[in-house]
């Protein structure tokens, strides 16, 4: 996969690792890239088309898809995180209306495009989906569902040409975690290394230093083992989703 002359589209492209990631796109060659977001989005390069797309709004993702002509990158990177102790399940299901259902929505909606340019899926993952940050208890298992789900679309889209790709982000500098103090990369740097490990093809990508160093454990582990056994398990590996 290579960024050039392609068409992405990224979802929560107003801000944080979502900006950085369309002005990545763009600096590589993408021949358009459609930044959804929710509110307004104003952008000088001709190349970018917003689309008004709430990942939880089932008629602006509708509306966003007839909009699209054609894609070869899905980039699904709208996220909420709230501190919680899951005391409240109201935060619970905010924030797996956002970042696992809105996920699929999206990715179930934009299907037919990807099947037929044989392109990619990009989830925004994180480390908290591998182990819970106890302090974001909702967040962490909305990461692990999605991180579980992502597993599933590989295997099952397989055979039809569509590589789907979980980003295990660490810490980065933007609002979502702005008054949690520890070391954070730049989105800049994180959208170079998220966009790095696509053109490379890599299922899991660990842009930053901190998630790198589990890369490799990760990549030998048992539940990457696991993964690639229980995927022999779709028929041909060519079953439609
Ligand atoms: N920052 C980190 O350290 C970190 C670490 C691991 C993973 N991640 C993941 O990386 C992704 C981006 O995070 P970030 O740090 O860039 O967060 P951010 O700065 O808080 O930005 C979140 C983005 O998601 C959008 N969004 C929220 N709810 C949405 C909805 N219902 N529909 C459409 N867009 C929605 C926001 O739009 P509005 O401006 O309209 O609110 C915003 O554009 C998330 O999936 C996050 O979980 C981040």
């Amino acid at each position: 996969m290579n960024i050039s002359h392609k068409s992405v589209l990224i979802t929560g492209a107003n801000r944080g690792i979502g900006r950085a990631l369309l002005d990545e796109a763009l600096r590589r060659g993408a021949k358009k890239v459609y930044a959804g977001t929710r509110g307004a989005l104003q952008h000088a390069d001709e190349r970018v088309t917003p689309l008004t797309l709430d990942v939880t709004n089932g008629s602006q993702i509708q509306r966003a898809v007839d909009e699209v002509d054609t894609l070869d990158v899905l980039i699904n990177n709208a996220g909420i995180a709230i501190y919680d102790d899951l005391s409240n399940l109201d935060v619970l299901e905010q924030t797996f209306a956002v970042n696992f259902l809105g996920l699929l929505k999206v990715t179930n909606a934009f299907l037919p495009l990807l099947k037929r340019s044989k392109g990619a899926i990009v989830n925004d993952l994180s480390l908290a989906g591998l182990a819970p940050l106890p302090i974001i208890p909702s967040y962490s298992a909305s990461k692990a569902a999605a991180l579980n789900l992502t597993q599933s679309l590989r295997a099952l889209l397989a055979g039809q040409g569509v590589t789907v790709h979980a980003v295990v982000l660490g810490p980065v500098d933007t609002d979502m975690n702005r008054g949690f103090n520890i070391p954070k990369v730049s989105t800049e740097s994180a959208a170079v290394g998220i966009f790095d490990g696509l053109e490379k093809g890599e299922e899991e990508i660990f842009p930053d230093p901190t998630s790198r160093s589990i890369a490799e454990g990760w990549r030998a582990g048992v539940s990457k083992a696991l993964e690639r056994q229980f995927a022999a398990f779709v028929p041909q590996r060519s079953a439609s989703v």
